[in-house]
């Protein structure tokens, strides 16, 4: 790694078909980081078997995921693409950074509440824990800047928090990393319950709009998307249907919440939730187009897969043999 140069790190889980959510909140931004910033783009396997998988789709999901980001414009040229299972040094570092995290702080996640009250028969240490693998993930890279959604913020500040503390013990290891939240796209919402986050997991597929939908799903499922009885394409409270697909036309195009009110004066929901089902359909035809060459050449993305791997392990082992030597392992 180059003196001064600056690190972004991010990492999916390869738990569910991707999303919107995922699309909107993240991947669309990492691409934007590749001419400032080394960027690291991690596939997190071995944070996805906190809850059960079933082997062989999670194999292919994470070919998928990796497909997605090229697909999604993350150049592998450009960018360290990788498997987090493929660089053991993430859970090396994650077991250290457990026994620097406390007991208390794991308990106050929500998303740890959520998960297991949602896997009420599988509450296992992993989804205990999983916040300090995902702080190790971040520290490893000496990471500045992290983009990912709202949901990851209370794990981005306890990151923050462990990476201080292990600083105050034992200074100057870890850089201090920044999330980066996107001012519109942050949250995106469900179509079924938009007073809840779009998620991978879902049971309900007309709920959530997945990145591979293919063009009429797409439509159909805003067509059906939950709104209030009125009829007014305006943002305003208690109108969270409306407001999410407002947040989703006005990333996807660009244009301002008043131009998108403007646009839209005079005209139904109808009309409305159409035009965010064909805007979202263009935006992901060519994202399809190349998923499908890419996943025709597994060879390839396996030798992506490597490359990435090899770099990231250059770094990562920077970082760990720093932190054993400072803990007092012989090394
Ligand atoms: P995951 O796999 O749930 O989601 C991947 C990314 O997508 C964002 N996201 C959303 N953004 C807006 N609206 C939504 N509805 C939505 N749903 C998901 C997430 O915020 C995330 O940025 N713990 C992480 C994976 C992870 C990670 C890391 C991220 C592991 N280690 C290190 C960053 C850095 C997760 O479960 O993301």
């Amino acid at each position: 790694m180059l003196q001064n140069e600056k690190v972004c790190f991010s990492g999916v889980q390869p738990s569910g078909n991707l999303t919107i959510g995922n699309y909107l909140g993240a991947i669309k931004n990492f691409a934007t980081f590749s001419n400032d910033y080394r960027c690291f783009y991690c596939v997190v396997d071995e944070h996805a078997i906190t809850v059960r998988q079933v082997p062989a789709e999670l194999r292919r999901r994470t070919y998928e995921t990796l497909a997605l980001y090229i697909a999604c414009g993350v150049d592998p040229e450009k960018n360290t693409l990788y498997v987090q299972s493929h660089v053991p040094a993430h859970a090396e570092l994650g077991w250290v950074l457990n026994c620097f995290t406390m007991f208390g702080e794991l308990s106050r996640m929500t998303q740890f509440k959520d998960k297991s009250a949602r896997h009420a028969d599988n509450v296992n240490a992993g989804l205990f824990t999983y916040p300090t693998l995902m702080a190790a993930d971040i520290l490893l890279y000496q990471t500045d800047i992290v983009p990912v959604g709202i949901d990851q913020k209370q794990h981005l500040e306890l990151t923050r928090d462990i990476a201080t503390r292990f600083n105050s013990v034992h200074p100057d290891t870890f850089t201090i990393p920044e999330p980066y939240i996107p001012q519109t796209g942050m949250k995106i919402c469900s179509l079924a319950d938009p007073t809840k986050k779009m998620s991978k997991s879902d049971e309900n597929p007309n709920a959530v709009i997945y990145i591979l939908d293919d063009r009429d799903t797409i439509i159909r499922k805003f067509k059906r998307a939950v709104t209030d009885s009125g009829s007014e394409v305006r943002m305003g409270e208690g109108k969270d249907g409306i407001n999410n697909l407002i947040t989703i036309y006005s990333v996807l195009t660009g244009k301002s919440v008043a131009d998108i009110e403007r646009e839209f004066e005079g005209r139904g929901y109808g009309d409305f939730k159409l035009a965010v089902g064909e805007v979202c359909a263009d935006a992901l035809a060519p994202v399809h187009a190349r998923f499908d060459e890419l996943m025709a050449d597994k060879a390839g993305l396996e030798a992506i897969m490597k490359q990435g791997a090899e770099n990231a392990s250059r770094a990562a082992y920077r970082t760990l043999s720093k932190v054993k030597k400072k803990l007092g392992f012989v090394i």
